[in-house]
């Protein structure tokens, strides 16, 4: 027993770090009316209420969820992200529907409601679309947020067509991202078919053939895009 007591005596004393602090960060540049009208006690009640990985700010700089754990996300996560911005730049969502996929907690979710016409956010994890739900409500947006396994094909079909699909840091979390190449060449080999069908029917205008010609040369551009993918994929995996 003495022995036991020595040696629990002898093991580093890890302090549990306190956290990120309630308030106090860089106010975020976008109104939060609905986390404006909480007081401090309710905003940390509802920051204890659910298991957060990650925090957001509101409009007065206070924390809205928490760290992930000790040294992990302890920093609040940008509302927009820099690649949003960069998507929108690109893509102009304004009128577009656009498909997050892994949206996590929400944060990207925001900052895409924020700039398009509509947005699907799709998570593999019920916690996570549960927290995309509210996080989203709080910061004035009500997105269609479902359960949905971007690796299921049948999961995949009951999605609604969209203009847009934003991914980021959800491909190393897949069984087989090559399978997802794989399903997403067999669309675009599909609208190559289609769109020649098109182009041979009918007596087009030169509009409308330079159109089809402009939409199959980026199918062709976007199918040798995946197979880059697909071939770094595959050196990635046998170097690993
Ligand atoms: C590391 S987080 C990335 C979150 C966010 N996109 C970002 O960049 O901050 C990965 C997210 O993808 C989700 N995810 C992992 N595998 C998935 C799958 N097969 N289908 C849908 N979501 C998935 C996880 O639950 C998690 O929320």
């Amino acid at each position: 027993m003495l022995k036991r007591l020595l040696r629990r005596d002898r093991l580093p004393q890890t302090m549990p770090s306190a956290g990120p602090p309630a308030a106090g960060f860089a106010p975020l540049s976008r109104a939060t009316p609905r986390i404006d009208r909480f007081s401090d006690e309710d905003l940390a009640e509802l920051n204890r209420l659910l298991k957060w990985n990650c925090f957001t700010v509101d409009s007065q700089g206070r924390r809205v969820g928490d760290r992930a754990r000790t040294a992990k996300r302890e920093e609040p996560q940008d509302i927009p992200d820099r690649r949003i911005v960069l998507l929108d730049d690109t893509f102009a969502l304004r009128d577009k529907h656009v498909l997050e996929v892994g949206c996590f907690e929400g944060v990207h979710t925001i900052a895409l409601a924020d700039r398009a016409r509509e947005v699907t956010a799709i998570d593999s994890r019920i916690e996570h679309v549960v927290k995309t739900v509210l996080r989203c409500y709080l910061y004035g947006h009500a997105p269609e947020v479902r359960r949905c396994n971007v690796e299921l094909a049948d999961e995949m079909a009951a999605l609604p067509e969209v203009d847009v699909v934003h991914h980021v840091g959800v491909l190393y979390h897949l069984v087989d991202p090559v399978v997802l190449i794989d399903r997403q060449r067999r669309e675009y080999l599909q609208s190559l078919r289609d769109l020649d069908a098109a182009a041979s029917t009918g007596d087009k205008g030169v509009a409308a053939q330079l159109m089809v010609e402009g939409a199959v040369l980026h199918l062709k551009a976007d199918i040798e895009w995946l197979d880059l993918i697909e071939s770094r994929l595959t050196q990635w995996e046998r170097s690993a």
